[in-house]
């Protein structure tokens, strides 16, 4: 390392050097998703108004990422499917940059077809976007400014209504009614498994490193948390595996 930052001497980064020595399956996942593909959805997704504006919101990406890194403990093969966040990725992830809902969309159906056992959609998807992305910066003109939108499509919902969809797993970030939402997407979705975030509590949710979620399945519920990010991905991997199993 004469320069101090490449060379032989230096060590891996603490998360890829635990990878490798667990031979990438943590010894706690016990290797839960050993051989299965799992494609994740994290960050939010910026819809341009004109070339130095957008559309977005506070989603950081940390609960998606989490979930990646929980999945490739449990010996799993993770593309990740980000928005624009200011993460490393977790090592071993393949990771597909987008930036907007209809990019998100075509990343996911190609990572889908390309072979897909699991599907979790924990992106903050803009559910509309401008009409119209302005060639030029929008000049202020008069006192106010109307802005039209247009339905982006449902990323979650296009995957689950495959002929052959992989285990769905949707998220619900909600501020009242949370269990009342969360089972009417679960059916109206048709999901195999929803995760309701309620995002009214401060401390918790996006942009948080702490989360508690309430997990519904068409037969029963599960409550996770309130814990970091790291430990509700493990607990909520788990789950995963288990009921992707029993399907
Ligand atoms: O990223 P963090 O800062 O760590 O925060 C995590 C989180 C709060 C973003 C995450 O835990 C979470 O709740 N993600 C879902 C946020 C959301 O947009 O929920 P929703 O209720 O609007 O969407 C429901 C589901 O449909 C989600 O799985 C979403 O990914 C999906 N969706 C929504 C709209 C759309 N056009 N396409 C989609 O696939």
């Amino acid at each position: 390392q004469a320069c101090g930052d490449t060379g032989p001497g230096r060590m891996l980064e603490p998360a890829e050097l635990a990878r490798r020595v667990l031979g990438g399956a943590d010894e706690r996942s016990g290797g839960l998703l050993r051989g299965k593909r799992v494609v994740i959805t994290a960050g939010p997704t910026r819809e341009p108004i004109d070339p130095v504006r957008y559309v977005s919101n506070n989603s950081s990406g940390k609960m998606g990422y989490a979930l990646a890194e929980a999945a490739l403990r449990a010996g799993a093969r993770v593309t990740l499917v980000s928005g624009p966040v200011s993460l490393s990725p977790p090592p071993g992830a393949e990771v597909r940059p987008v930036e907007t809902a209809v990019e998100m969309l075509s990343a996911v159906e190609q990572a889908v077809d390309e072979g897909c056992d699991i599907f979790v959609a924990t992106a903050a998807v803009a559910d509309y976007r401008p009409e119209s992305c302005a060639g030029d910066k929008i000049k202020k003109s008069r006192g106010t400014m109307t802005l039209s939108l247009v339905r982006n499509p449902d990323i979650l919902a296009t995957v689950a209504a495959r002929a052959e969809p992989p285990f769905t797993v949707g998220f619900a970030a909600e501020t009242r009614d949370l269990a009342h939402y969360a089972m009417d997407k679960l059916k109206r979705k048709k999901l195999d498994m929803i995760v309701a975030n309620d995002v009214s509590e401060p401390g918790i949710g996006f942009n948080s490193d702490r989360n508690a979620v309430i997990v519904f399945w068409p037969s029963g519920q599960q409550s996770i948390g309130p814990d970091s990010k790291q430990a509700i991905a493990e607990r909520l991997m788990a789950l995963v595996a288990k009921h992707q199993t029993q399907d």
